[in-house]
Formats: C-alpha cells, sequence, structure tokens
C-alpha cells in the first residue's frame, strides 16, 4: 500500500471517530425531540376528535403521488443530515398530509377513532421497546397478555383455553388452521405434509380472503380452500356446508377445518355457531371463527347471542383493533384447548427460551407463538379495559349498532328514488347501499343504468378525497353479481349522536350531485 493510501485511509477513519463522537454527544438532545411530538400531532389536527373540529378539520389533504413526491424530499442519502428543526417540519409534513383516522368522519375501513388510553399504552410501550417473547424482557406485559386470555376466554365460554396476541387477523386465522392441521396430524411439525392426502378447509363466500392466502401459505393450496354458498343475510348455509364436506370426500380430499364468520368483512353477518358445529361435530372437523370484526359482541349486552355457540368452537381470532379502537395492530388467537399452541408450535431455543432460568419460565410466552421478536399488543388493550371496564365497551357496541339501524332507517325515509339498501337488515354495524344521484332517477332500470349507478360510488369517494368531509368505503359484492355501492361501519368511537348519520347522508347527496354519470 502507498503512503498516500495509508494517509487517505488514517484521515478517513479519523473523520468516521469524530462523526461517531459528534452522534454520541448529541445523542442526550436527539432523546429531547420526542417531547414535541405530541405537540406536532396536536397542532396539525392528528387528534381531531371534538365535534367542532370535524367541521373545520380535512381529513384528508389529498395528493396524486406524483404531487406528493414534489412536496416532501424523499430521498435518502448516504451522508445528507438533517437538523431538528427540518426533522420537525418534515413530521409537520407527514402529519398534514396523511390521513386523520382519528376524525370522526373517518369510515372507510373496519376501524375508526382510537380510544386515547390505548394510544397512551402503544406509546408507552413503543417507548420502551420491549419484545412479547420472554418474562425476562417483558415482565409486566407477559402477565397483562395472561391475564387478558384468561379474560377472552372466561367471556368465550372456553373453559380450559389459551391464545396469544398475533400480528393481525390473517395471521390470528392462520393460527386455527396450523393448530388444526396439527391436532389432527401431528406428524406434520416434523415430517411436513409429503404423501398425504390433500387437506381441505371451507369458508363461506362472504368469508374473508385470508383462508385463500392461508391455504396458499401453509402447502394446503389454495383450491383446496372450498367456498360455501351463504343465504340472503350473508350467513354460511349449514346444507351447503355438508354437502361440500361430501364432495370433497368424494375427491379423495381431507376435509379437516371449517371457518365460520362473525362479522363478515362486506355485510356484517354473523354465520350460526350452533349450527356449523352440528355439522363440525357430525364430521370431526376444527371450527375456528374468524371473529375479527365481531368478536366485539363478547363484551356486549343486547348483541351478544351473535356469538352464542362460541364455546363449542375450537378457536376464534378477534382484533379489538376494528370495532373497540384499539390501535392497530391488536389482534387475538384464542383455542379452547389449554396446552396445544405450546405443543403445536414450540421448538427446542436454546438462546432464549432456556429451561435453567432463575424464575418460572412457564411465563415465557413466546414459544407459542411463530414470531420470534413480537410487538407487545397486550399493553394498549389491558390499559382500555383497565380504564373503562369491559362493561363501557359493551355499552359502547350496543350503541354503535343502534345507532347503525337508525342511519338503515333514515336511508329508508330518504325513499328507493335516492338510496337503495343492498340488504334490508343487518345483524352488525356495516350499512351497505347505493346512492342514486339526480341524474339517474326516473329511468328505467336496464343493464346500462346499473353501470352507471356502480360508477357513482367512485365518483363520490373521489369527491370526498377532494373535499376532505368525510371518507366512506365502497366495494362490489361479485358473488352476488352487485356493483359498486357503500359500506359504511360504524365503530365504537367515534360516539356518534344521530344528527350526524343526516350529515353523513347530506354530504354523500352533496357530493353525488356534483358529479357527472
Ligand atoms: C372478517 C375479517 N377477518 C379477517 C380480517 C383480516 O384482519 P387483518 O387486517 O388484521 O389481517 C379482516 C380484515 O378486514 C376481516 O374483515
Amino acid at each position: 500500500m502507498s503512503n498516500k493510501t495509508n494517509t487517505t485511509a488514517t484521515t478517513k477513519t479519523l473523520k468516521a471517530a469524530d462523526e461517531i463522537d459528534k452522534i454520541r454527544l448529541n445523542l442526550v438532545d436527539d432523546w429531547k425531540v420526542l417531547s414535541s411530538v405530541y405537540d406536532l400531532l396536536h397542532n396539525e389536527k392528528a387528534f381531531c376528535v371534538s365535534e367542532a373540529d370535524r367541521d373545520a378539520v380535512k381529513i384528508v389533504h389529498f395528493m396524486q403521488p406524483n404531487e406528493m413526491k414534489q412536496l416532501i424530499d424523499l430521498s435518502i442519502d448516504e451522508n445528507k443530515t438533517h437538523t431538528v428543526e427540518e426533522i420537525q417540519n418534515l413530521c409537520r409534513l407527514v402529519i398534514k398530509y396523511s390521513v386523520k383516522t382519528n376524525h370522526g368522519r373517518f369510515h372507510n375501513q373496519l376501524f375508526g377513532q382510537m380510544d386515547p388510553y390505548g394510544l397512551m399504552g402503544q406509546w408507552i410501550t413503543d417507548a420502551l421497546n420491549a419484545s412479547a417473547y420472554t418474562y425476562e424482557v417483558g415482565p409486566v406485559f407477559s402477565l397483562m397478555e395472561t391475564e387478558i386470555i384468561r379474560t377472552v376466554c372466561q367471556l368465550a365460554g372456553y373453559v380450559e383455553g389459551d391464545g396469544i396476541f398475533a400480528p393481525g387477523g390473517s395471521i390470528s386465522n392462520m393460527y386455527g388452521l396450523v393448530l388444526a392441521r396439527y391436532k389432527r396430524h401431528p406428524q406434520v411439525k416434523t415430517a411436513g405434509m409429503f404423501g398425504m392426502r390433500p387437506l381441505a378447509l371451507f369458508t363461506s363466500e362472504e368469508s374473508h380472503y385470508s383462508f385463500v392466502k392461508a391455504a396458499h401459505w401453509l402447502g394446503l393450496g389454495a383450491d383446496n380452500c372450498v367456498i360455501v354458498k351463504t343465504n340472503e343475510r350473508g350467513q354460511m348455509l349449514s346444507d351447503d356446508l355438508e354437502a361440500k364436506i361430501l364432495q370433497a370426500q368424494e375427491k379423495g380430499l381431507e376435509p379437516f377445518f371449517v371457518n365460520a364468520t362473525a362479522g363478515t368483512t362486506v355485510l356484517g353477518a354473523f354465520d350460526d355457531l350452533n349450527e356449523t358445529a352440528d355439522v363440525c361435530d357430525k364430521y370431526g372437523l376444527w371450527l375456528h371463527v374468524d371473529a375479527c370484526l365481531g368478536g366485539a359482541a363478547l363484551v356486549s349486552y343486547n348483541n351478544r347471542h351473535l356469538l352464542a355457540g362460541l364455546e363449542r368452537t375450537h378457536s376464534f381470532a378477534w382484533n379489538p383493533h376494528k370495532s373497540l379502537g384499539a390501535p392497530l395492530q391488536c389482534s387475538l388467537f384464542l383455542t379452547r384447548e389449554r396446552d396445544l399452541l405450546n405443543r403445536c408450535n414450540s421448538i427446542q431455543v436454546n438462546y432464549l427460551f432456556q429451561q435453567d432460568k432463575f424464575y418460572d419460565v412457564s411465563y415465557d410466552t413466546g414459544n407459542k407463538s411463530v414470531q420470534c421478536g413480537r410487538k407487545i399488543d397486550a399493553f394498549k388493550f389491558w390499559l382500555m379495559l383497565k380504564a373503562r371496564g369491559y362493561g363501557s365497551f359493551g355499552r359502547l357496541l350496543d350503541h354503535a349498532i343502534d345507532i347503525s339501524k337508525v342511519l338503515v332507517e333514515k336511508i329508508r325515509q330518504r325513499g328507493s328514488e335516492r338510496f337503495r339498501l343492498v340488504m334490508d337488515e343487518y345483524q352488525y354495524m356495516n350499512v351497505c347501499f347505493w346512492y342514486i344521484p339526480k341524474a339517474l332517477r326516473g329511468l328505467d332500470e336496464t343493464k346500462e343504468w346499473r353501470e352507471r349507478l356502480y360508477a357513482v360510488a367512485p365518483k363520490i369517494k373521489e369527491r370526498m378525497a377532494f373535499t376532505g368531509t368525510i371518507m366512506i368505503g365502497y366495494t362490489p359484492l361479485q358473488y352476488r353479481g352487485l356493483g359498486n355501492f357503500f359500506r359504511m361501519v360504524f365503530t365504537c368511537f367515534p360516539v356518534l349522536e344521530e344528527k350526524e348519520l343526516d350529515f353523513i347522508l347530506d354530504e354523500i347527496e352533496r357530493l353525488g350531485d356534483e358529479c357527472e354519470y
């Protein structure tokens, strides 16, 4: 190596050492930036929760991707740095151009406004940056997870149950499949599925797509996810379920798993768990319930009957981040069988789950999970339940269901010339409807007319994005041959009053009549 090269290398090393020193010395101040976070969010109206704010603040300042790229310098550089003020300004822009899901008029997804106690819990766990695998690293949180699982099992009627927090409902549903397969064929854990008859699972046409995806991911094959027909309310038909089980057997498949949905994604329908359990008992099949949406009915006073028969099922998934307002993500998988999660998922992990630790290792719950590092999702939910008691959520849920029925009534009152309901009655808090703008009224309802009608919701949706006054989702329902309609989903938060429903319908009419069809 030449002298010159040597000198350059030494200079570089010195420069790096200087930079490292600088970073080290600045760290104490860097941490102080966190004290500005609440103000940043508050000033940019991220917590726009008061009624006055609903009128004054836009939910979204929608920009097309190319415009957004001009507004925020997205580039990441090797050496370019930014001051605290510049970083704060960037955060301000990020908040400004993000969707304010806490705005009381965000009804776009199955989740809505958060419970502030939930956010408080989420901020604390994020700041502590613990992981949910061992008692050693998350001592208080491990106990809280266990306590929530115990309480939810009790509410569900699982006498000897167990469970785990998972990153979302799709994964929680996958836990159900993995457990069912292990229970039936424990050798799959070690030997895989080679040479086995193809396993078949059954779920309704109204159910969530996560089952088809899971069938692919778990090597069951998406084609072996058999789709069962539903009745006019969106509930799985147990006659068709039984027929499909027999057909699968005839084709040489081995049925092993049935999913019943408690609260379907679009119509909010609840499958009859007792009827489904009868079929599963007859054929010796695992019955899982996708209660990601409707699991909240567990705490309800007037709507608990929607989950009648839950105690007969083998497992269920529930997302408190949907109807109840826990911050994303908060999802639980529960099973009625005490030690199955552990037997199914645990393997020997000597560096993490040592058996010779200085405390009771039964509190190391991480080996029941498919994950290693696991975000603490229990604390935010625990804090919400602690602050309000689960009875309050029961009352809020009942209120949300009641108010959704008032919306149905108001839609009816506006007349079928202006609004059409997709179904006359809804079991939960989803209300699906078409708006018929002035331009489409009084015409023959031909195929062409329907095509024009199906273009209405996307056009109004675009207007919603640009005016920022309200956000409501839309969807088609292909299996019923139905084109786009609005799906308005109520949640525990915001706690809506009747007058807000008039605003919602008026706004749809106002925006709808501004568009061309
Ligand atoms: C009924 C149902 N199950 C499962 C899921 C998936 O949950 P996640 O989005 O948490 O994966 C959804 C999502 O909307 C759902 O509606």
